[in-house]
């Protein structure tokens, strides 16, 4: 790999997993992994096999898909974890295992319980299986942001040693600041006597707001792969965000003189895909994503941009994909036009029964909205096709909502094949609603979140709802999308009580301490 060349490691699929709600399925992940190739990412952290048998089989259904992007799967560094990796990738055209143990001191001692010493053996012995199993291996020293310098040249010597060829320095709390995590990394880079056999690596997260400047700065002391997200998704605060990051070198090549391979334009895109499958909305202010991104209000600013784009843009709205494929399809589309354009987004309906309930629901759709533009075939997937057994399904809903008078729901929901009935009032529509289907399911979960977003511009778009639902400390998104915004909450709220009785548990690759 040239030194001019920055190596994209996208992890949507397994640090932004780890987001509290943004669970997906395997069909989801197939989907996002899809679009993640397209982007041309070179490396694809498809998940963490060993955390449930639902993980290891999306690792291994994105492992047999993908052709043109590298596929890894996390391991903590113990045998168990390597083997499921190994056998999750093992039909990957390119696999590679992601070993970590963490190397800070509060680490070592309150969650490993190890000594230094004891912790280099272990991640020594992970490497050397994994290096067995599978030709590449990435070594990352958990909560290395936090470790002693000292202690991690030492590691990482060992670590390069033991076949690792890609050496990670994950920022995992977000405690750092941009000159001194350069530092950083530019020490290790120096210090370390092998360091010339791998390429190093940062993973940043985002506690402080200073994710990509770290990743950024790390870059610009030496670091030639930077670990990243769509949107910036990830555990807590979340990740440094992989448009921001690529966008800053493209933009940028002045300072930084570095490429990356992605393919900018489908950018939008897929910001979009990961949005509508994990239920969290994108912020308006948002940079490169956000629907205010490329907005001009002031119009001082409008003037100039129309006298000459650069006067206030520094980028162009185009190249990550703005005002591209706007229209897509209409009422008269048929089957095989339909198909085509989901083809060209990257999902591919090869079961002919999802096929046919997808093209139902746009069909449905089509009478209700004129022009049907990507992100609306895309919310229409996501909600017509979904591997999560539906327990219930909603069959109608009547709402009543007028002024002076309390919101009533009546509603009917089939559950396990019988149909139920009940009525409700509340505060609001959505409201009675959501008492209506309590009514029925009795779920005992309560409601953390509820947002709408409107998919596309115009009155008539669709609501895209997400209702977040808690129960024993489980947490799950529900998505659901409709022109109508009350039944788009119905549909939500269904899904997330469907994923909650689907039951999945999950180990987490940190919490669960080895
Ligand atoms: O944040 C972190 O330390 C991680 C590692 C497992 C790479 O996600
Ligand atoms: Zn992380």
């Amino acid at each position: 790999m040239s030194q001019d060349r920055v190596i994209i490691f996208d992890t949507t699929l397994r640090d932004g997993e780890q987001s509290p709600g943004a669970s997906m399925t395997r069909e989801e992940k197939l989907r996002i992994a899809k679009a993640l190739e397209k982007l041309r990412v070179d490396v694809i952290e498809a998940g963490f096999a060993i955390a449930s048998p639902g993980d290891f089989e999306a690792v291994k259904s994105i492992a047999d898909a993908i052709k043109d992007s590298t596929v890894c799967s996390l391991a903590r560094a113990v045998d168990a974890d390597i083997d499921r990796a190994a056998e999750a990738l093992a039909n990957a055209s390119s696999g590679r295992i992601h070993t970590f143990i963490a190397t800070s001191p509060i680490h070592m001692e309150y969650k490993l319980r190890l000594q230094p010493d004891q912790v280099i053996e272990q991640a020594v012995q992970a490497i050397k299986r994994a290096r067995n199993l599978c030709g590449d291996v990435e070594f990352s020293c958990e909560d290395g942001g936090r470790s002693n310098i000292d202690f991690l040249c030492r590691i990482i010597e060992k670590a390069i040693d033991a076949g690792a060829r890609t050496i990670n320095i994950p920022d995992t709390v977000g405690y750092a600041i941009p000159h001194q995590f350069a530092d950083t990394i530019r020490q290790i880079i120096e210090r370390v006597p092998n360091a010339d056999k791998a390429i190093f690596s940062v993973h940043c997260h985002n506690d402080l707001g200073l994710a990509v400047a770290n990743s950024l700065a790390a870059v610009s002391a030496g670091a030639r792969q930077v670990e990243c997200t769509i949107n910036g998704l990830g555990e807590r605060a979340g990740n440094a965000s992989l448009e921001e990051i690529v966008m800053a070198l493209k933009t940028r090549q002045d300072v930084f003189q570095l490429q990356t391979g992605i393919v900018t334009e489908h950018i939008l895109s897929t910001s979009r895909l990961v949005s509508s499958i994990t239920g969290f909305p994108v912020q308006p202010n948002k940079a490169i994503v956000g629907a205010n991104a490329f907005a001009h209000e002031s119009g001082i600013h409008q003037d100039g941009v129309l006298k000459h784009r650069e006067t206030y843009e520094i980028m162009s709205a185009e190249s990550v994909g703005w005002h591209a494929n706007k229209l897509s399809l209409g009422k008269l589309s048929g089957r095989n036009a339909f198909r085509t354009r989901l083809q060209e987004l990257g999902i591919d309906l090869a079961d002919q029964n999802e096929l046919n309930a997808a093209f139902a629901r746009f069909k449905e759709l089509a009478d209700k909205k004129q022009e049907i533009f990507d992100e609306d075939l895309q919310a229409l997937v996501s909600d017509s096709v979904t591997d999560v057994p539906e327990r219930m399904r909603l069959t109608f809903l009547d709402v009543t909502s007028r002024t002076g008078q309390i919101p009533e729901a009546k509603i009917s929901v089939e559950v396990d094949g019988i149909e139920q009935h009940a009525t409700a009032t509340g505060s609001g529509p959505v409201d009675a609603t959501f008492r209506a289907l309590e009514e029925i399911a009795r779920s005992g979960a309560n409601l953390q979140l509820y947002s709408v977003n409107a998919i596309t511009e115009g009155t008539d778009s669709q609501g895209e709802v997400t209702v977040r639902l808690e129960k024993a400390g489980r947490i799950l998104n529900g998505n659901g999308a409709d022109t109508d915004i009350v039944i788009a909450s119905a549909k939500a709220y269904i899904n997330a009580l469907n994923l909650m009785h689907a039951g999945v548990l999950r180990a987490h690759p940190q919490v669960e301490g080895i």
